[in-house]
């Protein structure tokens, strides 16, 4: 998301600034206040102690319901691996009238393709193994190491001459958007327009109230108008591969046989995939590149020791994640019966918000959770892509994309630092933790360009 400006403010209107205070007492905890995640890791220490299980009355899926923050990390581990008891609720749907435009002008909704394609758990599963996991998970995705690789080397090549960067703008948005972009096989000149949409398929996590990611009346409608004309974009992408196929994932899409009665996709549940790897394969990435930069530019001793034995960059990488989980937290399960979770009594109908960064940041989870730390024991048990059968299914790409591009900072930047007074380190609102902008200043490595 880029930063609003007085000469293009968001269309929202919005409050984007700094309202929320650091919270002393579980009293003052409200995660989704303007400003909050500025103090988000503050509030995730008052939560472990004194509220693993947080109720926010009324604020659950239906009416009389309520919502409970969880951010310990063994009771979110046990939530997501069990989908009877915790189904899982689509935070990603708009309102009834938003739902009727994408079913009335465009392919339908996301909840419409995804029970035709994966109705059951055990198609949930085929989904994954026969459609997404031969494009963007491990090993498949290693394939495109090469392409990542040129893609944050020419990104590079525009402004390692200059000695100083804007690096959201510059390299952490756009090294993820091509990724994705080659990967699906939509023309690369398109960003542009594209970059615009993959703005509204995230509006409501940046600008949408509540744990519930609202948006107003009128921005569900305007949203919803928006993404069904990228939605026909997907559709005229379709048309085109199928006159002139080419190694891509809509390609892919277009002739794959499908389950065990090996059925072809309908054009809406490829633009289905297609929406869903586009939405997730931007700017949680970014997200995290940023947050890679700023630690690298924070900590020289960091970028030494990496230095000096680069099979530490992937535990880097891990610890970045864990700490600076770009999803922040989501409310995407609705309990199917009455459950008591550390003595706190979850009634029926109850709305969970699952707080990965606080899961991540549990001190029970590891020693020192506030600290990188590249020799912890199980690197990647964090909670940063979830687990369980809802596993982050674009996992794998954004680990490798993170990796080539940590290798790249280190390959061809010297004494990166953060430029004097020109950072404010301030996040976008949602929630999701993205840094607006990071400014940085480097010397070009000697003679490596
Ligand atoms: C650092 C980067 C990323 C983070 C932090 C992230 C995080 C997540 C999380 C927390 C979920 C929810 C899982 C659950 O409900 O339990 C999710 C789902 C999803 N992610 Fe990612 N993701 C990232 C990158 C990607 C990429 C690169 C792609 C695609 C190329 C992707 C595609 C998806 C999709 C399609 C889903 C929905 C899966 C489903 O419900 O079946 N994500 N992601």
């Amino acid at each position: 998301m880029q930063r609003p400006t007085a000469e293009a403010p968001h269309a929202t209107g919005h409050r984007v600034d700094q309202i929320s205070e650091c919270p002393v007492q579980l009293d003052d905890v409200d995660l989704f206040s303007p400003g909050a995640q500025e103090y988000w890791f503050d509030s995730y220490r008052i939560l472990h102690e004194q509220a693993p299980v947080h109720r926010i009355p009324g604020e659950g899926g239906l009416p009389g319901t309520d919502a409970f923050i969880l951010s310990k990390y063994d009771d979110i581990a046990m939530v997501v691996r069990d989908p009877d008891t915790y189904e899982f609720y689509n935070a990603a749907e708009g309102d009834e009238a938003a739902q009727a435009i994408f079913r009335e002008q465009g392919f339908g909704t996301l909840g419409d393709t995804w029970d035709s394609l994966r109705p059951t758990m055990e198609e949930h599963k085929r989904h994954r193994m026969e459609l997404t996991d031969p494009w963007v998970a491990l090993p498949a995705a290693e394939r495109h190491t090469p392409m990542i690789e040129r893609a944050a080397h020419d990104l590079m090549d525009r402004w390692i001459d200059d000695g100083a960067v804007e690096f959201v703008k510059a390299f952490a948005a756009p090294l993820p958007q091509t990724v994705i972009t080659t990967i699906l096989g939509f023309p690369l000149e398109d960003m542009p327009m594209t970059r615009q949409w993959e703005e509204e398929q995230v509006k409501r996590f940046v600008y949408g109230f509540s744990h519930k990611n609202l948006l107003s009346v009128e921005d569900e409608k305007a949203n919803a108008e928006a993404l069904v004309a990228f939605q026909h974009y997907i559709g005229e992408q379709i048309e085109e591969k199928r006159r002139n196929p080419k190694d891509d994932m809509i390609t892919f899409l277009l002739n794959v046989e499908y389950g065990p009665e090996k059925r072809r996709l309908s054009d809406a549940e490829v633009v289905s995939v297609v929406y869903g790897m586009h939405i997730g394969g931007n700017e949680t990435t970014q997200y995290a590149l940023t947050a890679e930069a700023m630690l690298l530019a924070q900590q020289p001793e960091l970028v030494e020791e990496l230095r000096a034995d680069r099979s530490k960059v992937r535990f880097f990488v891990e610890e970045a994640l864990r700490l600076f989980a770009p999803t922040q937290g989501l409310s995407t399960r609705i309990v199917t019966k009455d459950v008591t979770i550390r003595g706190v009594d979850v009634p029926k109908g109850s709305m969970l918000h699952l707080r990965y960064g606080a899961a991540n940041r549990d001190p029970d989870l590891c020693p020192a959770t506030d600290a990188i730390d590249l020799t912890r024991k199980n690197p990647g048990r964090h909670l940063t892509f979830s687990m369980g059968p809802r596993v982050c299914p674009g996992a794998g790409l954004s680990r490798l994309e993170q990796n080539v591009a940590v290798n790249v900072m280190l390959d061809r930047l010297d004494g990166l630092r953060l430029a004097p007074g020109a950072n404010d380190l301030t996040h976008q609102p949602g929630i999701m933790l993205g840094l607006w902008e990071l400014h940085l200043e480097f010397a070009k490595r000697g003679g490596l360009d």
